[in-house]
């Protein structure tokens, strides 16, 4: 289907109040797309979406053994935000991106520095992908949301991933997140 009939088509499912499937039929309408083989790519310029929050997990806070030592800059696709926003719920395709991003080094022990602005943490450089699609059907094992990791380093990431294992990622949001396996809390544009 050419790129502006499959915008028509979602813009009137939209309209009518219905949900949209994660499916490669629609583009990058609603962020991530799954070949033959169930993996999916980081979604292009996933950048720009909307920005919701920044969690921090520093090592100086955790005893030098930080999981995620970095910001957790935390991106929402904004068809699914507009929706999320009017609805109260994330529409079927919603897809979140979770970058690293590393500190600059800080000045003591609790890895804070100071700026100009003041002591605290700072970003540097990125360092890894973390990302979520909600998809009911396909990922109906871990609660809906497949979980995807394209790797904890610099860029260049990695160009596809497979969904990870529930006891990877799953299991640990369906006991803690706050609505529907995000962890809305953290996010007050969200609540
Ligand atoms: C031990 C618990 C735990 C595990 C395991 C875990 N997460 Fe999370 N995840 C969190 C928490 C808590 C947040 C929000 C706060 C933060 O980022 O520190 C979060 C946030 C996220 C977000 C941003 C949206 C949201 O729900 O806040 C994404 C995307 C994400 N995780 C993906 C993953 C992926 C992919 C994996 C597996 C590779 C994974 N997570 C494993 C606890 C976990």
């Amino acid at each position: 289907m050419h790129r502006l009939a499959v915008l028509a088509v979602a813009a009137a499912i939209a309209a009518a109040g219905q949900t949209l499937p994660a499916t490669a039929e629609m583009g990058q309408t609603m962020g991530a797309t799954f070949n033959g083989a169930g993996e999916t790519t980081i979604p292009e310029n996933f950048r720009q979406w909307v920005f919701v929050g920044a969690p921090l997990t520093p090592l100086g806070l955790n005893a030098g053994k930080a999981g995620f030592p970095e910001f957790h800059h935390v991106y929402v696709e904004p068809k699914a935000f507009e929706t999320y926003r009017k609805t109260g719920r994330f529409p079927e395709g919603t897809t979140i991106v979770k970058e690293l991003v590393l500190l600059h080094p800080g000045d003591y022990p609790d890895g804070s520095r100071d700026e100009a602005s003041g002591r605290g943490f700072f970003a540097k450089s990125f360092n890894g992908i973390d990302m979520m699609v909600k998809d009911s059907a396909r990922f109906a094992d871990t609660n809906g949301w497949g979980f995807f990791n394209f790797g904890h380093h610099a860029p260049p990431y990695a160009a596809k991933a497979a969904a990870g294992p529930a006891d990877a990622c799953a299991s640990c949001h369906t006991a803690n997140a706050t609505k529907d396996m995000v962890f809305t809390k953290f996010y007050p544009i969200l609540n």
